[in-house]
């Protein structure tokens, strides 16, 4: 018994040494654009470092990757999620949107986080510092609030 569960574990380590050649996922970083959302909104310190900490990995040309975003499978996972995520969502593009699109967004980053959807619990249990209080969600909120405003007053 002991034999065969040895033998898988060495089959399984000897899958996992491969599969480290396979596919490897290309890193992604850009330099920071004056269409990002930070910048071209010159959004406040605060806020500014809330995202940075619980939003950009997914939803930036910036992500930060840890030691283990180089190990397949987790290297797949996360390139998916920074794909995916900035395919809903690119701060980076930020100032490309248009005035409808950057509305509706600013609601849902509220209304995500919120449900607790967003960061992903499996980031946010990885990653303390995304891990938003209740007084980091009441000051995101309060700023997506005056950003839609500002948004309401220019297309008018
Ligand atoms: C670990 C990666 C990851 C992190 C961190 C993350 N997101 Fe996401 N986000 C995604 C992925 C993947 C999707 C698309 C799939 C989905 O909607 O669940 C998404 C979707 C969204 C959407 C929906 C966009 C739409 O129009 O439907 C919003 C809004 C959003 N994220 C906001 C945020 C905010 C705000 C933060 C930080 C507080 C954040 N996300 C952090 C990965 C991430």
């Amino acid at each position: 018994m002991i034999k065969v569960l040895k033998y898988i574990l060495l089959l399984l380590f000897i899958g996992l040494v491969i599969i480290q050649f396979i596919n490897k996922p290309e890193r992604i970083s850009e330099p920071v654009s004056e269409n990002d959302m930070i910048e071209s909104l010159q959004v406040n310190a605060d806020v500014a470092g809330l995202l940075k900490a619980a939003c950009y990995d997914c939803h930036s040309n910036q992500p930060r990757y840890p030691w283990y975003a180089s190990i397949a499978p987790v290297s797949w996972s996360i390139a998916e999620h920074i794909e995916h995520g900035r395919s809903e969502l690119n701060f980076s593009e930020w100032a490309t949107y248009s005035a409808r699109k950057r509305d509706h967004k600013l609601e849902e980053m509220v209304e995500e986080v919120e449900v607790g959807n967003m960061p992903m619990p499996g980031y946010v249990a990885l990653h303390k510092d995304a891990n938003l209080s209740a007084d980091q969600f009441e000051m995101l909120k309060a700023w997506v609030e005056q950003e839609r405003t500002k948004i309401a007053q220019e297309s008018n």
